[in-house]
């Protein structure tokens, strides 16, 4: 069968798939334009996509062939759920093992951005650093910090566990469980994001949100740049009315390079790494590669995004 897979992958999952199916690898380092996965759709068999890639309700009826789509990936925002499983689909993605890295991360921006680890190297490469000083580039502590985990599935729990061990207080909101948001908001010193994107969360850290949280507290977000609005955020850090924010998702991504976020005092910001370890990308494409022969096969898929494709 006809395969596209949308990037060259880490590890050697990808020569398991071309032993048992006619693989198409994009390899160039920019995501497949548009017209090109349009064009070649009408061919394919299986798509193994990424976050970057767009594959909405138009891709997938221009794929008639289509029997699997696997989502390098969590996270499946980029995938029309609905439209896939009207047309038998299923839809598969990568939870679990990713969730210690992106954990991790979560923990490192607390502590990059709280104890400004970042500023601080600069600091010191651009020769400014002359003596140690009694109130020399003074933070906040992460021990004993109340910690405001928003989204209590696999990743935030794993930032409990972490939290807990650094003696934190920790608060989480989880659907019908946990504290309100607006509690959480008000009380944290960190808020920490780790809500998948959808409808009901797009833009859930608002102004108003915002405008809840202490001007001490910082934000973390390691889940999707559109759970908080990018201009709120702005103003909110260049009025001081928040410490910072540490942020390894944004929207849009990449931010343009004027972007006033990017001016904005008490800013720490990555490239959407939370799970780019070796390991962790390597398991990634294998588990992508696995939904995705399973499909092809017309098995089960193990991770699957959308199960209710397998009720109809
Ligand atoms: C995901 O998997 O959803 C992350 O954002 C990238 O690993």
């Amino acid at each position: 069968m006809r395969v596209f897979v949308a990037r060259r992958l880490p590890g050697r999952a990808v020569d398991r798939l071309r032993a048992e199916h006619e693989v198409e690898l994009w390899t160039d380092q920019m995501p497949p334009p548009r017209e090109e996965l349009l064009a070649r759709a009408p061919e394919l068999d299986g798509l193994l996509s990424l976050l970057t890639d767009p594959v909405d309700a138009d891709l997938i009826a221009a794929a008639p062939r289509l029997r699997a789509i696997s989502n390098y990936a969590v996270g499946v925002d980029n995938v029309d759920l609905a439209a896939a499983t009207e047309r038998g689909i299923p839809v598969g993605n990568t939870p679990d093992v990713l969730t210690e890295s992106t954990a991790d991360l979560a923990l490192a921006l607390m502590l990059g951005i709280g104890r400004r680890i970042v500023e601080g190297d600069a600091y010191v490469r651009r020769g400014e650093w002359r003596t140690w000083g009694p109130s020399l580039l003074l933070g906040r502590d992460l021990h004993g910090a109340t910690v405001g985990i928003v989204g209590f599935g696999r990743i935030g729990q794993a930032v409990a566990r972490r939290c807990e061990g650094f003696g934190c207080e920790v608060l989480y909101t989880e659907l019908d469980a946990g504290v309100e948001l607006d509690e959480l908001l008000a009380r944290s010193d960190f808020v920490t994001l780790h809500a998948p994107l959808a409808p009901d969360t797009r833009g859930l850290i608002d102004a108003s949100a915002l405008r809840r949280m202490k001007p001490t507290a910082y934000l973390i977000n390691t889940a999707r740049g559109p759970l908080v609005d990018t201009d709120a955020l702005a103003q909110a850090l260049h009025a001081g009315e928040l410490a910072g924010a540490g942020l390894d998702v944004t929207d849009p991504e990449p931010l343009p390079r004027d972007h006033p976020l990017l001016g904005a005092p008490g800013l720490l910001v990555l490239p959407h790494i939370a799970s780019a370890s070796h390991a962790t990308r390597e398991r990634m494409a294998d588990m992508a590669v696995d939904n995705l022969l399973a499909g092809l096969a017309g098995e089960r898929v193990p991770n699957c995004a959308n199960p209710e494709v397998y009720e109809r």
